[in-house]
């Protein structure tokens, strides 16, 4: 697996990680369910591949618990990156999900997850959203610095976009970002270069577009921005969309690890195959950049 320094973390990241979203279980939201079995397979999967980066959160359901419950014994084998900010209300049917930003919040979503992840610390905590002047002025940027020196955490971080994005890496406090990014949602390619050029680790979700025309799931906003930019038409002949997609994103040079979510084996596989086949040819990029940069201004 290919791999990158994850800014000035310094941690050696496999450029493939692995987004554990999709692992939320029932009563959540959506419209797939994993179970236990499956979910158990799939993170060993992702351990098995070499894939050393894994996301999660406490308001993906099941998700960091089933880390902790299959993981645990193999916790010095990948980092470990999960949030705060996040309140959760379970319902019959699915789980209501808040942000809120206050100290008790925090603490609390870093108990529980540390509790269900079945570890003595995360490698990164990052707020789930938030803008810089919130998090100063609640004192939450200050208290994930005492969490770190009481060892609970190694890194700080935020999950975030526009228009958040700049005010929090202005800030110069925060060792990782993560925001969405692909070729068919380019809009922060600039903005995870001046995250990196502060030192920072980026973190790309989204870097698959969902797997783009082919998945089970569509999400027609983004597979239009593939129709109306005619990227069939570049498409070298025999890779599958996510493979270009997913490469595309691996592409951008600061473009530390992406956080791929699947909970299908074989998509896995092929992800892996993918990213280890590294960057697509710079032209083609360049290529690719410009029909969706023309496309979404028409739009
Ligand atoms: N605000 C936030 O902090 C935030 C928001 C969203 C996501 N995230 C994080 O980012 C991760 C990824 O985000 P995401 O799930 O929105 O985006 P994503 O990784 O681009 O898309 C995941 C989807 O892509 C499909 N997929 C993966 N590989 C494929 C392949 N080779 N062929 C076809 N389909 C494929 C998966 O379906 P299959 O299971 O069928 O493969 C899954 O439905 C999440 O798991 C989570 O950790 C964070």
């Amino acid at each position: 697996m290919i791999t990158r320094k994850l800014g000035k973390t310094g941690l050696e990241v496999t450029q493939l990680g692995y987004g554990s979203m999709g692992l939320r279980g029932p009563r959540t939201w959506g419209v797939r369910v994993v179970g236990e079995e499956d979910a158990e397979k799939v993170l060993h999967a992702v351990l098995n591949a070499g894939i050393n980066f894994i996301d999660t959160s406490p308001d993906y359901g099941l998700s960091e618990a089933r880390i902790g419950r299959y993981l645990a014994g193999r916790r010095k084998e990948f980092y470990l990156a999960t949030k705060c900010g996040c309140v959760y209300t379970q319902h019959d049917d699915h789980l209501k999900i808040d942000h809120v930003w206050t100290k008790d919040v925090v603490r609390r979503n870093l108990d529980t997850s540390l509790q269900r992840l079945n570890t003595d610390y995360v490698d990164i905590l990052q707020f789930h959203g938030g803008d810089a002047e919130t998090l100063q002025r609640e004192g939450l940027i200050d208290l994930l610095q005492d969490l770190r020196t009481q060892g609970l955490i190694r890194f700080l971080g935020v999950s975030s976009a526009l228009p958040h994005l700049p005010g929090l890496i202005d800030l110069g406090v925060f060792d990782t970002f993560q925001m969405p990014y692909s070729c068919l949602a380019p809009e922060l390619h600039e903005i995870m270069t001046s995250a990196a050029e502060q030192g920072a680790g980026v973190i790309v979700r989204g870097g698959i577009a969902h797997g783009g025309p082919d998945a089970e799931i569509q999400r027609p906003a983004l597979n239009d921005v593939w129709t109306h930019a005619k990227l069939d038409e570049i498409l070298p002949q025999g890779m599958p969309r996510a493979e270009f997609i997913l490469r595309y994103t691996l592409s951008h040079p600061h473009c530390h690890t992406a956080i791929v979510g699947t909970c299908n084996l074989a998509h896995l596989n092929e992800n892996v195959a993918a990213a280890t086949k590294g960057p697509l040819p710079a032209d083609l990029c360049q290529e690719a950049a410009s029909r969706v940069k023309s496309c979404l201004r028409k739009s």
